[in-house]
């Protein structure tokens, strides 16, 4: 049941520990649907925790997540997440087509196999990422930016209302970077409300109408101008970014 709210995703006092240190401390945040969020913050802010609360892939000590305004626990189905490139095995031997259509297993009935509407809809999302014409390469032999786009289309295929992507720009260049942002702007067009983790400060501001900042503790939730700011990035980034006159040129490690 979906409750006629304008929140795509409540978190009210999350709090998230791993061995009894609190990654997420305290997070209160309501996301409205229909947006393009950026989630910004160093190195182990708690980025990744984040999402994984949200998705309920970890328990949290406190708090809850409210998912279009029901609890997060009767939300299966209305989130969709793409994970770090990192996190997945890319010798899996899978073709593209195969990738696309996981997003459907959740819809599938456990007595049956994929039908002629979830091949239809994992290739109108292969379609939608702009990657139909390699349904029958295996997923190893693509290219870093074209695999992303690949679980992109996984996540798309879900149908879901809600999608989390954990640094989907990640070791991917200046051309795929485009191509990406494409599609997430398409998504969001038709419909989607998404949260995205970011590393690259400078681009945040062009790229999200929302931005999220985050170190344990959530600093800032709102349009970039008011999140992007010196006192706070200052206090998150301690010293480890140079700004110059409110631009954010990079991070220094
Ligand atoms: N599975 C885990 N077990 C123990 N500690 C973890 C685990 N996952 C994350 N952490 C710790 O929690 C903190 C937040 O991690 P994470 O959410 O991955 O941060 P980010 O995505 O912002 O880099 C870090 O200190 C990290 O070391
Ligand atoms: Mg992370």
């Amino acid at each position: 049941m979906t409750i006629d709210t304008p929140f795509a995703i409540e978190a009210a006092n999350l709090t998230v520990s791993y061995n009894a240190r609190p990654a997420l401390l305290d997070v209160s945040v309501r996301i409205e649907k229909d947006q393009l969020v950026g989630v910004i913050g160093p190195n182990g802010a708690g980025k990744s925790t984040f999402i994984k609360a949200v998705l309920g892939f970890v328990k949290p000590d406190l708090g809850k997540v409210r998912i279009q305004g029901t609890n997060a626990k009767n939300a299966k189905g209305q989130v969709a997440y793409v994970p770090q490139r990192g996190a997945v095995d890319w010798d899996f031997p899978i073709t593209v087509s195969e990738v696309a259509l996981m997003g459907r297993y959740q819809q599938i009935p456990w007595y049956a196999s994929p039908g002629k509407q979830d091949r239809e809809a994992a290739m109108e999302a292969l379609n939608m990422v702009r990657m139909a014409d390699f349904a029958h390469r295996q997923i190893g032999e693509l290219s870093g930016g074209q695999q992303q786009r690949v679980f992109m289309a996984r996540a798309l295929a879900q149908g879901s209302d809600i999608l989390l992507l954990d640094e989907p720009f990640a070791g991917v260049d200046a051309a795929t970077e485009r191509a990406i942002l494409e599609v997430l702007e398409r998504a969001k067009r038709s419909g989607k409300t998404l949260v995205v983790v970011h590393h690259d400060l400078s681009t945040a501001a062009e790229y999200f109408d929302k931005l999220l900042l985050i170190k344990q503790r959530l600093y800032a939730y709102g349009a970039p101008d008011a999140v992007l700011r010196e006192d706070l990035l200052s206090q998150v980034y301690e010293g480890r970014l140079r700004i110059f006159k409110d631009v954010v040129e990079r991070e220094v490690n």
